[in-house]
């Protein structure tokens, strides 16, 4: 939800800037914007993708000399996209970006209004740049104005800040917000992400909330409000550059959903002892720790509770251990009853949603234990949790999740398993017998199904042109369910619903027409005859049946149909891993069929920092 880059160093600045922002253009792009230190700070902002500011800047002069700037891309979230809601923002004096959402921005637009300010825009963010620009006009010092200025805002925010009078710097502080810096030889710079600064450095440093960044060419230094300096040490990424390019894919999405095989994989080779069982590669995570739960809270928001929901299917399955699962924005204001024998499990691919982590704080405030499954190793989520289990996916650019929700499951089941064995509801041979199947059946099933692609591109070409779409299914394949009519949804723009088989006839069948399409999975064996009542009665009533349906069940049982897809064989309780990816291919194919921007839909952002 907005990427904020911003680079001081020996070597033009825009270029640098213009390719930090391509790479963090997932995270916003209904408009882009630079503002660079030439002969005066000079702002360039454009309505748009960041190609309409490329053109913009053709038409500019002397900017390529400009070794210092700052740069924005942005997801709209006060004021329509507009070239004058663009950011950077600021005055003569100071240049700003922001991600975030400023909650006091009318409080302080009052206060800069009786101190003679007059606005250009609609954005909470001018109201941040301006009160910067107001206490520097009264200290001229950069450092007191800023954080004079955070101390009266309230909200989330990563903030870039440029002067006009001091051509090499650049200031940098958050609140919530993700936001690195990253220092070489000749270079410093900031960015929301990692994939922004790969190109130079797989080293940063992540600064704590409230801690101003100061950064020169080849330096920064941090320090407190109070003027004393901290120090930090560096993280590193081991991935490289490539793992967030596209390579040959035509698109991200296909890319990622491409490596799904390998991230599965990985994930379970990396939380497998050498003696074949789950190991969580932390000594508090063992089995007394995991024997003291009675219950298990899954929170996330979007793809992430939906993989809450498969895991929920495992845990109470396999572990038998109660579970709920939640959309994270609604937990925290519901009040929830929670004890100290239950167990929040925050997933996230990004670890920065907002919602996901507020609702971290209120069960930490309530003094339950939280633990983190995220994909973004340093992220907020995972710093604040009392514990977190990276899933090793490798970056996810498209918005549109698919590897993060592949991996978020596989761990679940691991943790599934190993509650199994502390609950005794698992044997050790058992448990040794799952990891085994999950680390070998799982990817290859996927692989499998990936060799199905021409197929379900065929029938993705029957479903193209539909208005509204049926995805339904019971068990765990209502859990699919749900995420493959979000993906539909995310990139295609199709109306679509997941519906659980056997709630339609309760009221939802009355939309059911001639040719209205329906996506029916069926993985769960105990529960094929009630879904094939479903299937008879919606296709009595006109429906276009696509079955989706796992080998052995299709074999045993008459099902009908109007286009099928056959899931390879696989232990029943893995389904999930080919039956999503055909989904996510499903998905991806009438988006591409229907000419879309697959990788950046309209109205989303991949990283949603604000509530
Ligand atoms: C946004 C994205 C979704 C994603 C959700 C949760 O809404 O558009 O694709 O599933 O955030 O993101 P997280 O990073 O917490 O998994």
């Amino acid at each position: 939800m907005c990427g904020i880059i911003g680079y001081t160093g020996n070597r033009s600045a825009l270029p640098l800037l213009l390719g930090g922002l391509a790479a963090l253009e997932y995270r916003g792009y209904d408009s882009a914007g630079v503002a660079l230190q030439s002969d005066q700070l000079r702002i360039i902002k454009r309505r748009g993708r960041l190609a309409e500011l490329c053109k913009a800047l053709e038409c500019e002069e002397n900017l390529e000399a400009a070794r210092c700037g700052i740069g924005h891309t942005r997801w709209a979230t006060h004021g329509e996209p507009a070239d004058r809601n663009a950011h950077p923002h600021g005055t003569e004096r100071l240049a700003l970006v922001h991600n975030g959402i400023i909650e006091n921005y009318s409080e302080i637009g009052d206060f800069l209004k009786r101190k003679g300010y007059r606005f250009s825009s609609e954005t909470d963010t001018e109201m941040a740049a301006l009160l910067i620009d107001w206490f520097y006009l009264q200290s001229g010092d950069p450092k007191k104005a800023i954080f004079a200025a955070t101390d009266m805002l309230r909200g989330s925010y990563a903030l870039g800040v440029v002067f006009a009078a001091e051509k090499e710097r650049i200031y940098a502080i958050r609140r919530d917000n993700p936001l690195i810096v990253a220092v070489t030889e000749a270079a410093s710079f900031i960015a929301s992400d990692i994939p922004a600064l790969l190109a130079y450095t797989k080293e940063y440093y992540r600064p704590d909330d409230g801690i101003l960044a100061v950064l020169s060419p080849g330096n920064a230094v941090f320090c407190r409000s109070d003027g004393s300096p901290v120090s930090l040490s560096t993280e590193r990424v081991d991935f490289d550059v490539t793992a967030a390019q596209k390579g040959g894919w035509a698109h991200f999405m296909l890319k990622e959903i491409h490596e799904e095989p390998v991230a599965l994989g990985r994930t379970v080779s990396h939380y497998l002892g050498v003696d074949g069982l789950p190991d969580f590669k932390n000594p508090l995570l063992d089995r007394n720790f995991f024997a003291r739960f009675e219950r298990v809270q899954i929170l996330g928001c979007g793809t992430a509770m939906h993989a809450g929901l498969i895991g929920r299917h495992i845990l109470e399955n396999l572990a038998r251990l109660p579970t709920s699962v939640e959309i994270a924005s609604e937990f925290r204001y519901r009040d929830p009853l929670l004890s100290k024998k239950d167990l929040v499990i925050l997933l996230s691919q990004s670890g920065e949603t907002a919602d996901t982590l507020a609702a971290l704080r209120y069960a930490k405030k309530e003094g339950i234990y939280t633990l983190a499954i995220v994909n973004v190793v340093g992220s907020s989520v995972a710093r604040e949790a009392d514990a977190v289990l990276y899933t090793p996916a490798g970056p996810e650019i498209a918005v549109a999740s698919t590897k993060a929700y592949s991996v978020q499951c596989a761990l679940l089941y691991l943790l599934a398993v190993y509650f199994g064995l502390c609950r005794g509801t698992v044997t050790p041979f058992l448990a040794k017998e799952l990891c085994r199947s999950l680390g070998k059946q799982a990817p290859e099933s996927v692989r499998a199904i990936l060799a199905q692609n021409d197929r379900i591109c065929h029938c993705a070409a029957r479903l193209q042109s539909a208005e509204h779409l049926f995805y339904i299914g019971r068990g765990v394949d209502y859990a699919l369910c749900t995420e493959g009519s979000l993906k539909l949804k995310e990139i295609s723009y199709i109306h679509s619903e997941a519906y659980a088989a056997g709630e339609l006839k309760h009221g939802t069948i009355s939309l059911i027409e001639k040719g209205t399409p329906v996506v029916a999975m069926m993985t769960e064996k105990k529960l094929a005859e009630k879904m094939i009542s479903a299937i008879r009665e919606v296709r009595a009533r006109g429906a276009f049946v696509l079955l989706i349906v796992s080998a052995e069940i299709a074999e045993q049982y008459q099902i009908p149909y109007d286009e099928r897809l056959l899931l390879p064989p696989v232990q029943e309780v893995l389904a999930p891993f080919p039956g999503v990816v055909a989904l996510q291919l499903l998905a991806y194919h009438v988006a591409a069929l229907k000419g879309l921007d697959v990788d950046k839909p309209r109205n989303l952002a991949k990283s949603v920092t604000v509530e």
